[in-house]
C-alpha cells in the first residue's frame, strides 16, 4: 500500500504539492490527472524515493520511507516498475542493449541468461522483431514498448508506475500501450499512470485522482469523474467529448 500523509513539497520556494492524502492499495489501477506543472511526476518520484518531502510522511507497506537511506529505498524501488515521461532509451545502444542494461547492472545473469530474458520481455510488450534496432529506427509506440520492457527487466514489480506513457503517440499507438498497460495488470498487480489524456486514463483505471493548485480536488470512480463540475475537469471532460465525436 502507498499512503501520502499531508505530504508538502517545494522546488525552492515554488510550493507544489500542499498537504497531500491518499492511499492506494497495489491491485489498484489509478490515473492521476491535472494540469501540466501540477506536481503528477513529482508524486511518482516521491513513492520511490527519488524526491523527499517537506514534511509529511510517505508510507509504503507501512514503512515511512522519507526517513530511509539511499540502500533501503533500493529496496522499496523493486517494488515498482516505472516508467518515466522523459525516459529516453540510450541512443547508443540497440534495443536488445538497452532492455539488458539493467541486467547487467544489477544480476549475475550469463550473457545466455540475459539474451532469453531480453527475447521474454520483448515478447511481453510486443517488439520482438525490433531486438536489434537502434532508438532512432522506433516508432513512438515501439519506443514506448522497448521502455516499459526495460522498466521491467530486473524484478517482478508488485505495482507499475507510468508517467505519461501515450502522450505525444497516435490514437492508434495510444490505444495500444493502454492495452498494453492493462495486459501487464491482469493478474491483479496494480498500476498508476500519470497523464494528461482523460480518454487513456479511462482506459486503464478505475479510480481518479485530480490534482490541482497543490491538493487532490477530485478522488473518486469514473462516474465522479465525469458527474465533476470542478472547472478544470469539466475541461478535461469536454476535450474527451470532443475526441470521441
Ligand atoms: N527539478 C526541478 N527543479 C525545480 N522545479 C521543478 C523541478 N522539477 C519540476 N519542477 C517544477 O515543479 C512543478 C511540478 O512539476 P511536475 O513535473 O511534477 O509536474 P507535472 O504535473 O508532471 O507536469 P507535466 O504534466 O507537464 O508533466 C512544475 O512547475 C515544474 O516546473
Ligand atoms: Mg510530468
Amino acid at each position: 500500500m502507498i499512503a501520502f500523509d499531508d505530504v508538502y513539497f517545494s522546488y525552492g520556494d515554488h510550493h507544489i504539492l500542499k498537504g497531500v492524502n491518499f492511499q492506494i492499495q497495489e491491485s489498484e489501477r489509478v490515473a492521476i490527472l491535472g494540469g501540466s506543472g501540477g506536481g503528477k511526476t513529482t508524486i511518482l518520484k516521491l513513492i520511490v524515493g527519488l524526491l523527499k518531502p517537506d514534511s509529511g510522511r510517505i508510507l509504503i507497506d507501512n514503512d515511512d520511507i522519507t526517513i530511509k537511506s539511499e540502500d533501503e529505498l533500493m529496496e522499496v524501488r523493486k517494488k515498482f516498475s516505472i516508467v518515466f515521461q522523459d525516459g529516453a532509451l540510450f541512443d547508443s545502444l540497440n534495443v536488445k542493449e538497452n532492455v539488458a542494461f539493467c541486467l547487467r547492472e544489477y544480476t549475475k545473469m550469463s550473457e545466455q541468461e540475459i539474451d532469453e530474458e531480453v527475447d521474454e520481455l520483448l515478447r511481453i510488450v510486443g517488439v520482438e522483431h525490433a531486438k536489434y534496432y537502434m532508438p532512432d529506427e522506433l516508432s513512438g509506440g515501439m519506443h514506448r514498448r522497448v521502455a516499459i520492457a526495460r522498466s521491467l527487466a530486473v524484478t517482478k514489480p508488485r505495482m507499475f508506475l507510468y508517467d505519461e506513457a501515450t502522450t505525444g503517440l497516435d490514437p492508434v499507438n495510444a490505444e495500444n500501450i493502454c492495452n498494453l498497460i492493462n495486459e501487464l495488470s491482469k493478474n491483479g498487480t496494480g498500476h498508476i499512470i500519470v497523464t494528461h489524456r482523460v480518454i487513456d486514463a479511462l482506459r486503464v483505471a478505475d479510480r481518479f485522482i485530480f490534482l490541482k493548485d497543490g491538493g487532490i480536488a477530485l478522488d473518486g470512480d469514473s462516474s465522479v469523474l465525469i458527474r465533476s463540475n470542478i472547472s478544470d475537469i469539466v475541461v478535461f471532460i469536454n476535450e474527451l467529448k470532443y475526441n470521441l465525436s
